[in-house]
């Protein structure tokens, strides 16, 4: 079926067939990237055999494929092997730590290092033979124990620590610490890292330190804080089972107490921000050493039925991969930005300059091909019309306010991206990508960033959302918003990264040639500016240097 074939990605990271979730334990390892990830090598559906898929990259951008690196083939992980981490000792060596889902489906950890470390392919992997390594502890569920971290050193004991997610018995959602010396033997440090109440299961627990525009591996963070140093921040993200989303929040850790502590306790873990107000979900970062930065990588699910997925015979993708830096202007938030490596794939850049887009219109962009584009745009509402719009506009909401649809003084406005290219309005297929600038009653501007799927597709067995959320706007800032659009998904990146936004669409009709963009402005009474917008077709990254990879 050519219309499902078409859904398939140029340049975001899907095995060749059958069912992806997390990915799990990337890391860098003598010159190559490795991105493990939740697989079923039997369909295009989760089941109870969930396996390790593996690829390696130069540039995470092009992968090569080997061979499913672990098997749910032991008792203890016969039910499934589940997410996990690498960690790289000081020699170099790489532990992988994993949740195991057990004959009787309780969840315990594993150890499993490369068969052979002289491979910089890490091919074969080898479960140490007195697994498991750590079972659940009393008075926690024996199904609510899963996700170990990547560890780090602590001197003060010589002791690794890793941190595994779970909740307690009135929903609280908690992350316990554990400590070893051999990844082998662990001890529970008494007392959580942290809990945060009615926030359920925490899965894929990650912690990590962010300071400057540089990444920071957690083992020297760790290290310069003990010698009375280092002015850093640590994230905590968990991925909420109730509600699939990933949370995060900035915060301290104190190794010596093992607490880590929200700045902002009303934007805790799982009640705050999220790295994504679309899908994206059990994500993972890595520290790189080779670009001294941290990558983070996010499952990206189907939003269509079982049965679609089915029929195509794959399902996910994963997102692309992020740098993620601490925002030091507003010193509240992340920055997530795409790989720099992506940038390579730009092939046909168009700068279409400045654009006035007149309240209640639509602007063609003529593009040639629409279906793999890099948009870069910046967008002024005339300041006359903002301040014309006095009264205030409070409520607005992306998921429950009319979406691309939904007018008001200052707002909607923006992109339409996989629109149908031969017309426009009616019913025509379009997924809008746009701000909404609303005054508060304090008087001061409020600028939400959303996508609206709602007339994404024809087809009707998808989940089609309105998703977004206010994103901070600093003084003489433009609204400015980069969306990645690849076939069936459409990641965006507003205010330099500090909101990011990804959708799964499935066109039937606005694809090949008949797939375009339109910027838009359904503002009732603004003018709106696009005062750069250049957009690049990207070039499929497995395209790119096929003949290289297939002679490794
Ligand atoms: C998150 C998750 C993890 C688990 C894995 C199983 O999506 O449920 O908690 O380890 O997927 O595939």
């Amino acid at each position: 079926n050519a219309m499902l074939q078409w859904q398939r990605t140029g340049f975001h990271f899907q095995p060749e067939k059958n069912w992806m979730n997390d990915p799990n334990g990337p890391v860098y390892y003598k010159g190559w990237y490795h991105l493990f990830y939740q697989y079923n090598p039997d369909g295009a559906i989760w089941g109870n055999k969930i396996a390790w898929g593996h690829a390696v990259s130069r540039d995470l951008l092009q992968w090569r494929h080997l061979p499913i690196a672990m098997f749910p083939d032991q008792w203890y992980d016969i039910n499934g092997a589940w997410s996990g981490s690498a960690t790289v000792l000081p020699d170099g060596r790489i532990v992988m730590l994993y949740t195991g889902s057990t004959n009787a489906s309780v969840q315990v950890q594993c150890l499993a290092f490369p068969s052979d470390p002289s491979d910089p392919l890490l091919t074969n992997w080898t479960k140490y033979e007195g697994n498991p390594v750590l079972y659940p502890p009393p008075h926690v569920g024996e199904k609510d124990f899963r996700d170990p971290t990547t560890a780090w050193y602590d001197g003060s004991d010589g002791m690794w620590r890793i941190v595994i997610g779970s909740k307690d018995d009135r929903h609280a959602g908690m992350a316990m610490t554990y400590k070893t010396k051999n990844f082998i033997d662990f001890e529970l440090i008494p007392g959580l890292l942290h809990r945060v109440p009615a926030t359920g299961m925490w899965e894929c627990i990650d912690l990590y330190p962010v300071g400057g525009a540089r990444g920071i591996d957690m083992t020297d963070a760790v290290a310069a804080a003990s010698n009375g140093g280092g002015e850093v921040l640590h994230v905590m993200k968990e991925s909420s089972d109730d509600d699939r989303h990933d949370y995060y929040a900035l915060g301290r850790y104190d190794a010596a107490t093992n607490k880590w502590t929200p700045l902002d306790a009303e934007a805790d873990v799982g009640i705050g921000l999220r790295y994504d107000w679309g899908k994206f979900y059990a994500s993972k970062t890595f520290y790189d050493p080779a670009k001294k930065r941290r990558v983070l990588w996010g499952w990206v699910a189907e939003t269509d039925s079982e049965r679609a997925d089915v029929a195509k015979g794959w399902a996910s993708l994963q997102s692309i991969p992020r740098t993620v830096v601490l925002d030091t202007k507003t010193g509240s938030n992340l920055i997530q930005w795409p790989v720099v490596e992506v940038e390579t794939l730009r092939t046909n850049s168009t700068n279409l300059g400045s654009i006035i887009v007149e309240h209640g219109s639509v602007f063609p962009l003529g593009l040639h091909r629409a279906t793999q584009l890099d948009i870069e745009a910046s967008f002024r509402l005339d300041p006359l019309d903002v301040a014309a719009a006095k009264e205030a506009d409070v409520g607005y909401n992306c998921s429950t306010s009319g979406g691309a649809a939904g007018r008001g003084a200052l707002g909607p406005f923006g992109l339409l991206v996989l629109a149908d290219a031969r017309r426009h309005g009616g019913d025509t297929e379009q997924t809008a990508v746009y701000f909404y600038v609303a005054r508060g009653l304090d008087g001061s501007l409020y600028t939400h960033f959303c996508h609206d799927e709602s007339r994404s597709s024809r087809a009707n067995d998808i989940v089609k959302r309105v998703v977004g959320n206010v994103v901070p706007v600093l003084d003489g800032e433009a609204l400015s918003v980069r969306v990645l659009v690849d076939h069936s998904i459409v990641e965006s990146f507003a205010q330099g990264g500090r909101s990011a936004v990804t959708s799964r669409v499935y066109p039937t009709e606005a694809i090949y040639a008949n797939a375009g963009v339109y910027l838009f402005n359904n503002a009732t009474g603004a003018q709106v500016t696009a005062t750069s917008l250049v957009v690049h077709e990207m070039d499929s990254s497995y395209s790119q240097n096929q003949a290289e990879m297939a002679s490794l």
